[in-house]
């Protein structure tokens, strides 16, 4: 049994260096939804989704990852989440935030910042209001993508699996055999992941974020994106792909913010119908040249770079120096 019962991801929270910079990126050129400005604080989602709120962009000094917000399954499961990381001696604070009004904050074991919640304020979907729609748009949140410090993947699976409920879709193994990335679903979304996991290697291995992303309708929409990029002059945005993924089966379309926060578009994964049934796919290193990008083409160096997180507990970002195991190392 899990210590507490995950409903699904819900929101992000992200530092930004300029709020009305990171407004232009995210809803004048990819569509998002805005909802609310309260202050410093930005609240943001995708057409689809009913909920306040999906992504919050926060003004702050250095950007990174502020925190990973998901939705528990009841308001008893939010007292069992604050009594399972008390009870490991990791700091649990309240939290509140336009749209929810009582939530926790937690560090977790490898350093990440996480929200959880039962409640938040519901205001509709943009549904069929299609005259509303910009950019891509960005329909929901689809996931995370974060790389922990550990020497052993497995051991935090067991964090992931066991106590927090989620359900291993899939991994790769490194040059070593050891796992050195694995995906993650909730039990209620099923799809391809809620969680990417990767390492942290380098010389000071915090915990570090490699990407947010959100599903767009379809793969012509990541072209549409590429096309708007490209005549504003953003290239430097334009990071990786269109192309697609061996892992998740997903189109993928890497971009960075004027942060140079990435943002992953993403469409086409999976749903797993019978979740007791499914056997999670490995992925050999042998298989490094189609595993993360089917069509076998090479990843740009860039593409390995993290953020850092922020502290919880003092405010601020984690020092960080190190890059993303999700980087296969061969050669080709
Ligand atoms: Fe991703």
């Amino acid at each position: 049994m899990p210590a507490f019962g995950i409903h699904r991801i819900s929101h992000v929270g992200l530092r930004v260096s300029d709020l009305e910079k990171a407004r232009l990126f995210y809803v004048d050129i990819l569509g998002f939804v805005e909802v609310e400005k309260n202050g410093d604080e930005l609240y943001l989602k995708g057409v689809e989704e009913g909920q306040h709120h999906s992504l919050v962009l926060r003004k702050g000094s250095e950007p990174g990852l502020s925190y990973i917000a998901f939705r528990v399954n009841s308001p008893e499961d939010l007292d069992r989440a604050r009594d399972y990381y008390r009870s490991m001696g990791l700091p649990v604070s309240r939290f509140s935030e336009k749209g929810v009004s009582d939530a926790i904050a937690v560090e977790d074991p490898y350093g990440f910042p996480l929200v959880f919640y039962y409640d938040m304020e519901y205001t509709g979907d943009l549904g069929l209001k299609y005259s509303q729609y910009r950019g891509a748009p960005p329909v929901r949140l689809a996931h995370v993508n974060i790389s922990l410090p550990v020497r052993d993947l497995d051991e935090a699976l067991r964090y992931y699996i066991k106590d927090l409920g989620f359900i291993l879709t899939e991994y790769f193994l490194g040059e070593d055999g050891s796992k050195h990335a694995a995906w993650v679903t909730s039990y209620y979304k099923h799809d391809s992941h809620d969680v990417a996991l990767g390492k942290t290697i380098g010389k000071d291995p915090g915990p570090g974020f490699h990407h947010v992303a959100y599903i767009v309708p379809e793969m012509r929409d990541m072209v549409r994106i590429a096309d708007i990029l490209a005549s504003l002059g953003m290239w430097d945005s334009i990071e990786r792909g269109p192309g697609r993924h061996g892992a998740t089966r997903a189109f993928y379309f890497y971009i960075r913010d004027p942060d140079g926060i990435r943002i992953e578009l993403y469409t086409g994964d999976y749903v797993i119908l019978d979740p007791d049934k499914w056997k999670p796919i490995e992925w050999r290193f042998d298989q490094a040249r189609y595993r993360s990008d089917f069509w076998g083409r090479p990843i740009p160096d860039r593409w390995k770079e993290i953020k850092p997180v922020e502290s919880i507990v003092r405010g601020g970002m984690k020092p960080l120096e190190g890059y993303t195991s999700m980087m296969p190392t061969i050669r080709w």
